[in-house]
């Protein structure tokens, strides 16, 4: 164990922060221990963190909402505003630049996998998670396999051998599993060097009053800070540099959960660099007033995610004269940066992000007696930055909107959670969605009377079950190449198409 003198720094140390409770335990824990929490307290920088309290408990969501921020909001305006329904002429162009930005090898994927994943109720990391597929695929394994197609894709379309790199951030929570995870599964055919992982920084839990809390009595109550803990990351671990000395361009950040990520998008990617933007954010169409979702739109000329619990039901339910609400930019965090933006953020901005304040019941051992508490109601609060926090320093905002049914379906809960952004409908979404590249490619689909089943356009709520549908990402990244296995033909469901061709659901060609 390190000397009494550096015991003795530390207890001025956290005197001085009004933290010396959490060395109350010291001396019933084994030498070990006494180590760990040693080495655990002693990184701390309790100045800054209680000067990130202070300003968090000052400025957070968690007070009343802030006065005239209904008055305050603006949709984002048209001109910034690009969408795959309303601009498909355009869409084949942005597809082209996107596609040859990826051939030249200058976009990379940054995927935010830190999260505790709490509502799902594993004890692995989301990405690990299988949805129940008839592949039994991962999210992890389907999001690299995305990769790999869209690699080849770009190549086949430009002659040109390219990379995406795939940057991985996880948490001390997740990091060790995610890690063994692709080492086991070979990387699922991607080269390991252009997979990289990084940690987030974790910040302590603490009570209102903001005294840090323990979860054993020799070990502090510590959680991921937030999605946007990547800024800090990202310069921590030196992943700018990474990025520049691969001559990265554009890069595309999205989130573990959303089973249908269009990573790397081409035609996402595309639009913004011909918009010129330096910071986009995908967006899906709000359109039921009370959805508790997060809108993008315009705060005092700046681009702000501002969440529903921020705006009263009068707000939330206008509407434009087209009859769509008018904060309908439903933020599904699946962004859009330049090199130079990013770099910008991490190397000047990112101390001036502000702590959002979570409040939340966290287990804690009592001081007084030693025991260890679970609270049934909010008990302190949990630090966290947000991806989207960034937005403001943007010079050219952009805005795509797509089809969530195409594009936006988290797993969030658990299977027994009121059938909302849960394994199954997660499932769900992913088949239906593969039914409906099968049907636009001209295949159809029979009952055992072979009967054509009608073309369901999409799903409407979660009771709905979709025909049994898979597609590999490696035989198509977003329905495209898929009229030699299945035009004019017709499946019994469960239909499963991937590299090694259709499976034998296949009936006869009409
Ligand atoms: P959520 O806010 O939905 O959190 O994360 P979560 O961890 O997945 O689930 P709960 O809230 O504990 O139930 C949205 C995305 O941001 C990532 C998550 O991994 C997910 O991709 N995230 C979240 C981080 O990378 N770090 C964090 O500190 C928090």
């Amino acid at each position: 164990m390190n000397g009494d003198n550096s015991i003795q720094v530390l207890q001025h140390r956290l005197a001085a922060a009004g933290q010396s409770h959490l060395l109350q335990f010291w001396d019933e824990l084994s030498a070990a221990e006494q180590q760990d929490l040693y080495v655990e307290l002693n990184a701390m920088d309790f100045e800054e963190l209680g000067h990130a309290f202070q300003k968090a408990m000052m400025g957070g969501s968690h007070l009343p909402k802030e006065e005239n921020m209904d008055d305050k909001m603006e949709p984002v305006p048209q001109e910034v505003l690009g969408s795959t329904t309303r601009d498909q002429v355009h869409l084949p162009a942005w597809e082209e630049e996107g596609l040859r930005q990826i051939s030249q090898s200058k976009v990379a994927v940054l995927l935010l996998a830190g999260g505790q994943g709490t509502r799902l109720g594993v004890s692995y990391p989301k990405g690990m998670y299988d949805v129940g597929l008839p592949s039994h695929k991962t999210l992890f394994q389907i999001q690299a396999e995305r990769i790999l197609k869209l690699q080849q894709l770009a190549e086949k379309r430009h002659g040109l051998k390219c990379v995406i790199p795939w940057y991985i951030m996880t948490s001390g929570r997740t990091m060790e599993l995610t890690k063994e995870f692709f080492q086991k599964h070979k990387y699922f055919g991607l080269k390991k060097e252009n997979v990289v992982f990084f940690q987030q920084g974790m910040l302590p839990a603490m009570d209102f009053d903001g005294k840090i809390l323990l979860e054993e009595k020799g070990k502090v109550s510590m959680a991921p800070d937030g999605n946007g803990g990547l800024y800090r990351a990202l310069g921590a671990h030196h992943i700018v540099e990474d990025m520049e000395q691969r001559g990265i361009g554009s890069i595309h950040v999205y989130c573990v959960d959303n089973i249908l990520v269009k990573v790397a998008d081409p035609s996402f990617i595309g639009f913004c660099i011909q918009k010129g933007a330096d910071c986009g954010a995908k967006v899906v169409e709000k359109t039921n007033p009370t959805e508790p979702v997060g809108v993008v739109c315009q705060v005092g000329g700046l681009y702000k995610v501002v969440e529903y619990s921020e705006i009263s039901l009068a707000t939330a339910q206008k509407r434009s004269h087209d009859g769509r609400l008018l904060f309908n930019a439903g933020n599904i965090a699946n962004h859009y940066f330049t090199m130079d933006f990013l770099k910008n953020i991490v190397s000047i901005h990112e101390p001036q992000l502000q702590h959002h304040i979570a409040q939340k019941k966290i287990p804690y051992i009592d001081v007084a007696t030693g025991k260890l508490l679970k609270p049934d109601k909010p008990n302190g609060i949990k630090m966290e930055k947000f991806v989207f926090d960034i937005f403001q320093f943007a010079k050219n905002f952009v805005v795509y909107e797509v089809l969530r049914e195409d594009e936006f379906s988290p797993l969030k809960n658990a299977d027994s959670h009121n059938g909302k952004d849960n394994p199954t409908t997660a499932r769900h979404s992913l088949m239906s969605l593969h039914h409906r590249w099968v049907l636009n490619s001209g295949g159809h689909f029979v009952d055992e009377n072979k009967t054509r089943l009608p073309a369901i356009p999409c799903l409407k709520d979660a009771s709905d079950v979709p025909i049994q549908c898979e597609i590999s990402p490696l035989v198509s990244y977003g329905g495209e190449g898929l009229e030699e296995f299945v035009k004019d033909k017709e499946f019994h469901a469960p239909l499963i198409i991937d590299r090694s061709g259709v499976h034998e659901w296949v009936k006869n060609g009409v």
